[in-house]
């Protein structure tokens, strides 16, 4: 549903565009993040499925973690909670590689990066933009498309952030996960996840795990968690409903009129001629 009442206001850091929860003092201080050695990294462009990544490591049996609110949200009383959580953290950001605190990268710590088709991507951004009071105010998905083409969404661009990311594919504590390979095998998704954590979890575990993560469970789980006013991962977003809308693969194919298709095509070759991850999505 249109938000009327829209106040979000985004704000530059290095170029890169972030919503008002994240403050410029908090961004600047990034540094002083104090990783530990086994926290676990999910990082993403928004809407590329985070969440369905943290709700797979949440129901690991006796995984003994906790899903906390990405680091570049807050304030810097953050890192002081941080500091208190006994279990190994799970920590989401949608930060570019470049703008990652420095001990994550001494500490060699885990992290998952998560990438999806980018019209997706970009349909599923644009209803995040239109329900969420806290992000500006857009008025059609032509105009939406456009920001997203030129970077100026919420965490810049997702070409910018996928090449950052892709320079690092193949350091042994970073997992690329894709969005249509969990789509198309869960339980086989799951095991990379749960192989990478280094977690032994039995066959069936594995099939509950891939049940309890499907689109129409957490979906529901969702909508009955906030009718409820009850939310056990409201670490990560704090109205769940907006988080799941169709769950789909190939939906920006109803959003896409041939000449903006071919448009972003274009970009696509442009940007991403020596990505390898990006051939993934090429139609
Ligand atoms: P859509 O808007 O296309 O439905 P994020 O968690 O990074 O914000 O990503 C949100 C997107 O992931 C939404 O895409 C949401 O529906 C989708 N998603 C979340 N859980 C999912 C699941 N279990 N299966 C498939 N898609 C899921």
């Amino acid at each position: 549903m249109l938000s009327q009442n829209h106040s979000g206001v985004l704000h530059k850091f290095k170029g890169i565009l972030f919503s008002t929860l994240s403050s410029e003092g908090l961004l600047s201080s990034l540094d002083s993040f104090d990783a530990r050695e086994d926290d676990v990294f999910l990082v993403s462009y928004p809407k590329s499925g985070t969440h369905w990544i943290a709700e797979v490591i949440e129901s690991i049996p006796n995984a003994r973690i906790t899903l906390t609110s990405p680091i570049e949200l807050g304030d810097i009383s953050k890192f002081e909670e941080l500091k208190l959580v006994c279990k190994r953290r799970v920590i989401p950001t949608h930060l570019i590689y470049d703008m990652l605190p420095v001990t994550i990268k001494t500490k060699q710590c885990k992290i998952i990066y998560i990438v999806r088709n980018p019209k997706d991507t970009a349909v599923s951004l644009y209803h995040y933009y239109r329900d969420n009071p806290n992000l500006p105010c857009i008025d059609t998905w032509a105009a939406f498309l456009e920001k997203f083409l030129r970077g100026d969404v919420v965490y810049g661009s997702w070409f910018d952030h996928l090449l950052s990311w892709e320079e690092h594919k193949n350091d042994k504590n970073i997992l690329i996960m894709f969005y249509e390979e969990m789509k198309k095998d869960l339980s086989k998704s799951i095991k990379k996840i749960t192989a990478f954590l280094g977690i032994y979890v039995s066959e069936s575990e594995i099939n509950k795990i891939a049940w309890k993560t499907s689109f129409s469970e957490m979906k529901n789980n969702a909508a009955r968690e906030d009718s409820d006013q009850k939310h056990t991962i409201c670490a990560l977003t704090s109205n769940r409903n907006l988080v799941f809308r169709k769950g789909a693969v190939g939906d920006w194919i109803n959003y896409f009129t041939s000449k903006q298709k071919r448009v972003f095509d274009e970009l696509f070759t442009k940007k991403m001629k020596h990505s390898e991850l990006a051939r993934y999505f090429e139609d």
